[in-house]
């Protein structure tokens, strides 16, 4: 990590968000999504807290410090995040001010070289902090957009991404048996993805692709929503609750749905986002297979290469799988595991140990990254992880089933 890297995550965030209003960026629609101006004050704080405050450089404002700490209970009272669309002051352009400020402070201090190699490792964790937020900045001003009845795009620029017609569904046999699981070696990882370990795999086989909005609206005519044998009783309780009848974004027709582009007509050959767990799990049981456990998918996932539709490919909208199998880009794949400290895991000492392990309760793994994760920031290790009534996210799914020769 070096001042070219700082500098390239920083400008990348800055661009994703060129076509926005200022207007757009202080708007928050439920409590899981945060407005886009929060966000780039957020992620400007981590560096002015993490990283400049250790080395003396003082708080440019005592109030940002309250506003824009997340949930790092340890430095410090925050702002309720469900609260955030209610921060008037800063605006837009105070927000970038303050970005301005924290990067000519980062400039210096990385134009001073040496920097210890604690230092490093915090600098290198807030650019993939920042990355994470690049793609909840686009993930929750979608859901913004999505209630304007103009329909209003977030980009007036992303190409369509074509589907070839996919063949029928697909499997291909695992490894079974002890399997290494994890992250190892010097390149950068989560905590979470730690330690490398064994794991036990049983005879089974993966999906070759993502399930596809074809499919997916199969599952609604054929009456889905209504069975409730196919569904977990929370998914049950959930759906009904919530009146959920189609992804989160489709008409009620079923022919369109809202993209980062605005609306669109549905690609039956693309995979099908923006589901539940509960959703995932129902189609899976509907469709006669299950998900796959995380261990499986990082077993298969792990010789395919980090390509993918991800945010360069700028689409920010899953495609088919053109004969790929598109582990990595697309959607975030819903797994059957849950998110779990893995054997040995010790959270980061300090503050940054609230970064991941004191989520590990009630939340399932997703995996391989979506249509708007930095290309740089994924993963086979990588391990995300949301509640399973979550729908907000990229989060698709394959498919899985046991074998038993
Ligand atoms: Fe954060």
């Amino acid at each position: 990590m070096n001042k070219t890297d700082y500098e390239r995550v920083r400008s990348t965030t800055l661009d994703i968000v060129s076509e926005l209003r200022p207007a757009d960026t202080g708007v928050q629609t439920m409590p899981d999504v945060s407005p886009t101006k929060w966000h780039l004050a957020h992620v400007t704080w981590f560096f002015e807290r993490f990283v400049l405050e250790p080395h003396g450089v003082p708080r440019l404002d005592d109030e940002y410090h309250y506003l824009f700490n997340s949930y790092y209970n340890s430095v410090g009272e925050m702002h309720p995040r469900s609260r955030r669309g209610e921060i008037e002051r800063p605006g837009w352009d105070d927000v970038l001010a303050y970005r301005s400020h924290v990067d000519e402070h980062m400039a210096r201090l990385l134009d001073a070289s040496d920097l210890d190699a604690a230092t490093q490792d915090v600098l290198r964790l807030g650019l993939h902090h920042e990355q994470q937020h690049q793609e909840l900045i686009l993930t929750d001003i979608k859901h913004v957009l999505a209630q304007t009845p103009e329909q209003v795009a977030a980009r007036s620029d992303l190409g369509m991404p074509l589907g070839e017609s996919p063949a029928a569904y697909e499997f291909m046999r695992g490894v079974d048996g002890i399997v290494r699981i994890g992250h190892a070696g010097d390149g950068f990882g989560f905590d979470n993805e730690t330690p490398e370990h064994d794991a036990l795999l049983h005879a089974h086989s993966i999906g070759t692709r993502l399930v596809t909005n074809g499919e997916f609206r199969e599952f609604i005519e054929s009456g889905a929503y209504d069975d409730p044998l196919l569904w977990l009783s929370d998914g049950w309780a959930t759906i009904k609750r919530e009146h959920w009848n189609r992804p989160l974004y489709w008409d009620e027709a079923l022919e369109t749905e809202f993209t980062l582009g605005g609306r669109r007509e549905i690609d039956p050959h693309a995979a099908v986002t923006h589901v539940s767990y509960y959703e995932a799990d129902a189609f899976a049981r509907w469709a006669g297979y299950r998900l796959p456990t995380e261990f499986e998918w990082e077993c298969a996932a792990r010789d395919e290469g980090l390509e993918g539709n991800l945010l360069a490919a700028h689409a920010w909208h899953p495609g088919a799988a053109n004969g790929g199998h598109q582990f990595i880009g697309d959607a975030w794949e819903w797994t059957s595991s849950a998110y779990a400290p893995y054997p040995g895991f010790q959270p980061l000492e300090g503050s940054l140990g609230e970064y991941n392990g004191k989520f590990m309760c009630n939340q399932m793994t997703v995996r391989g990254g979506s249509c708007v994760t930095a290309d740089d920031h994924i993963r086979t290790s990588y391990r995300s992880f949301f509640y399973p009534d979550s729908r907000w996210q990229f989060l698709g799914f394959r498919l899985a089933k046991d074998e038993h020769d």
